[in-house]
């Protein structure tokens, strides 16, 4: 069970051929469908500019704005730490093939250390340059672990799906510790939060969403990170909620990190 759901973890770094692969449930996508079929499962289009902080990563992960120039992100969506000029960001967009995309791309990596495939899923990607756009606040107590969160990305609609070029949005309930341990067996508790329609399925992030933020708003009605997507057993499937990596627990080991990259 630990090996199955460790390797559905990295799924998505191995690229699509892999995810449609492990798609256990996959169904065949209406060929002739005009619509731009957004992202996340059971999700709506967002809107251009309604999460400006979000980020669509080249090696098809999300992401979210830590800082104008450093991208948080999922420990399994990089391939480790140091120097790196391969990952291009795409920021300032919902639609990914608007000409307002802004595109930059990476110089360096940092993984969580002691990143080993089971928790401390979170990374930072530091930009060649800034991006003149708003950042995305991070949880640094418990506080907002709990209530209704939303989920956005880029990737599958549907177990096995298509990534998507449009973003979409959906929101899923906190899913308690306790609860989200029957359905896995394996879940570090303090280092992961669970959410989604526990009885019912049927919205979720997927494969491709890994690395976006699941965020809520706070005491002041700003948005704020509580999760990073992680994992799940397939997409949106009643009794398995998706996993996210718990930022309130990283909060100070995400802060160090990306005042080494230089803020
Ligand atoms: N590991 C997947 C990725 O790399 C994310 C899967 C999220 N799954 C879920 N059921 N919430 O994109």
């Amino acid at each position: 069970m630990r090996f199955f759901l460790g390797t559905l973890r990295r799924t998505v770094a191995v690229g699509a051929a892999a995810v449609a692969a492990l798609a256990l449930t996959a169904t065949a996508a209406v060929a002739d469908d005009p619509t731009p079929r957004p992202g996340v499962v059971g999700g709506t289009a967002a809107q251009q500019g309604e999460f400006p902080w979000m980020v669509r990563l080249s090696m098809g992960c999300g992401g979210s704005l830590y800082t104008q120039q450093i991208v948080l992100t999922a420990a399994h969506c990089v391939n480790g730490s140091g120097a790196n000029t391969s990952i291009t960001a795409t920021a300032g967009v919902a639609d990914l093939s608007s000409s307002q995309a802004i595109k930059v791309k990476s110089t360096q990596v940092i993984q969580a250390p002691g990143y080993n495939g089971s928790g401390k899923d979170w990374a930072l990607i530091k930009l060649a340059k800034p991006v003149n756009l708003p950042t995305l606040k991070t949880a640094d107590t418990p506080a907002y672990n709990n209530g209704t969160f939303t989920i956005a990305g880029w990737g599958a609609d549907r177990e096995g799906g298509a990534q998507q070029r449009q973003l979409l949005k959906a929101t899923v309930p906190f899913v308690d510790d306790a609860a989200c341990q029957q359905a896995y067996g394996n879940l570090i508790p303090d280092e992961e939060i669970c959410a989604g329609y526990l009885t019912q399925g049927g919205v979720d992030t997927c494969q491709g969403d890994s690395g976006g933020p699941m965020f809520r708003k706070d005491g002041a009605g700003a948005w704020i990170q509580v999760g990073i997507v992680s994992w799940g057993q397939g997409c949106a499937r009643p009794q398995y909620p998706g996993v996210y990596t718990e930022v309130s627990t990283f909060a100070a080991d995400i802060k160090s990190a990306a005042a080494s990259l230089g803020g």
